[in-house]
């Protein structure tokens, strides 16, 4: 009954392109290529694989069970399996979601500033130092990333206020596949590029001596950011997914889509880095630098430019979607609230909350905390780097500890089938998992 009122995904193909949408976005194709660039390349990635398919893969599972044995929201989910104390675990989600929509908007406002600059052919003819200015200067403006800001989150919330099966579904199914065959078209494009060859060795050779305490948190925090693991975002999709799914099928594919979708990724961005004679340490404009640069070697590079940031702009906004989801769920199921008027709540708030990380590319750069960060690096840093780590460890001891019997019985599926690494999965969950992110993350802080 609560199943039917609440809604949920026609079909299992549509959970795993939804689910796949909310983990592939802006983590994939803007974060994912600078911080391996800032974190030294090969070794980096080596030590982000294991974290994604040994702890990530772990989580999401444990999410998606919760999720589906609740059907609930992630404070709703708490206080139905467990209560007291846990449920501030559901909260601290809620939070997060909204400290990470705040910035992830800004950023997505960027995608559609750049379609929109690709196709009046403001990008054309300049190379990456021409590019790079084009670049600081925009971001470097009070208004004008501020109106692709709101346009964003306008979208975002138009888009989550039809609900679950009409928007979210039917935009992943059609959008997502499309992306990934321009990847791939980009890829032979910069690989024929002279020079690129450095960056494919700088991403695929590991050298360990430039790996520290900073490389794991980098690259726990991705991995959980990626995966949109530890706020209960995949939780609140498992709440709408059917019984008939099994879990650890649909747990793989989603995990694998997107480190392949960041793998390709990066092999468009760090060899075209090396082609351009770009530092890889150069932060988050590197994907809007490079990526119009390849564009300007392409026949007809201006449409190329602009389905790409389109299609980048909806993987982000099938993100968005997943992290305004979770906030506005909490509202409907716990609160009683309209489902319209939670939406717009919520995308008010955020938009708020985003206009100083928007500011800390030009008015506010000098204004920082910590001593070098701006305030979109203190969002950033934050939520990827210790709220979700944090929310992880606590959702992987609630499923091997708390729960674990229902969470098993769900993991298994309904019809008859069982998970054979169930002990394997319950020793990661209660054991690995909790022990490697705190001493990440006690060596990180
Ligand atoms: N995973 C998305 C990306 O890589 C961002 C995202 C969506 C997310 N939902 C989340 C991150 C939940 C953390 C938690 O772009």
């Amino acid at each position: 009954m609560a199943r039917q009122l609440r809604g949920g995904f026609a079909s299992r193909l549509g959970f795993i392109l939804a689910a796949a949408g909310s983990a592939i976005g802006l983590g994939n194709i803007w974060k994912f290529p600078y911080i391996t660039g800032e974190n030294g390349g090969g070794a980096f990635l080596v030590i982000y694989l294991v974290t994604v398919f040994v702890i990530g893969f772990s989580i999401m599972m444990a999410e998606l069970a919760i999720g589906r044995a609740a059907e609930r929201n992630p404070v709703g989910a708490f206080s139905r399996l467990k209560g007291g104390a846990w449920v501030g675990v559901g909260y601290m989600g809620v939070l997060t979601g909204v400290i990470i929509l705040s910035f992830y908007s800004v950023v997505g406002g960027w995608t559609i500033a750049y379609a929109l600059k690709a196709i009046s052919g403001q990008l054309a003819g300049g190379d990456a130092a021409a590019l790079g200015g084009t670049f600081g200067g925009f971001i470097g403006d009070t208004a004008e990333p501020l109106v692709y800001h709101a346009i964003f989150m306008t979208l975002t919330c138009v888009v989550v206020g039809v609900g679950i099966g009409g928007g979210i579904e039917r935009a992943a199914k059609v959008l997502m596949p499309l992306l990934l065959f321009l990847i791939v078209v980009l890829i032979v494009q910069v690989l024929s590029l002279p020079g690129a060859e450095a960056g494919i060795s700088f991403f695929f050779s590991p050298d360990f001596s430039k790996v520290n305490g900073d490389t794991f948190i980098a690259a726990v925090g991705h991995a959980f950011f990626s995966l949109s693991l530890g706020m209960g975002t995949m939780l609140t999709y498992g709440s709408y997914l059917s019984r008939k799914v099994w879990l650890p099928t649909a747990a793989a594919t989603v995990t694998v889509l997107d480190t392949l979708i960041a793998i390709l990724a990066g092999m468009i961005i760090l060899p075209a880095v090396f082609a351009f004679g770009i530092d890889p340490g150069a932060g988050p404009g590197l994907t809007f630098i490079t990526l119009p640069a390849i564009f300007n070697q392409m026949p007809g590079g201006d449409w190329v430019a602009f389905a790409f940031f389109i299609l980048l702009a909806v993987a982000a906004l099938t993100s968005a979607v997943s992290l305004l989801e979770v906030v506005v769920a909490y509202f409907v199921d716990e609160k009683q609230v309209l489902r319209t008027r939670a939406t717009m709540a919520a995308g008010v708030i955020i938009f708020l909350l985003g206009i100083p990380s928007s500011l800390s590319f030009g008015l506010l750069s000098d204004t920082t905390f910590f001593g070098t960060m701006t305030f979109f690096d203190v969002m950033d840093y934050l939520s990827s780097n210790i709220l979700l780590p944090v929310g992880g460890i606590l959702v992987a001891i609630f499923a091997a500890w708390i729960a674990w019997p229902r969470i098993i019985e769900e993991a298994s599926g309904w019809e008859k089938s069982t998970f054979p690494l169930a002990g394997l999965w319950r020793i990661v969950l209660g054991v690995v998992a909790p022990v490697a992110v705190l001493l990440v993350l006690y060596h990180g802080l």
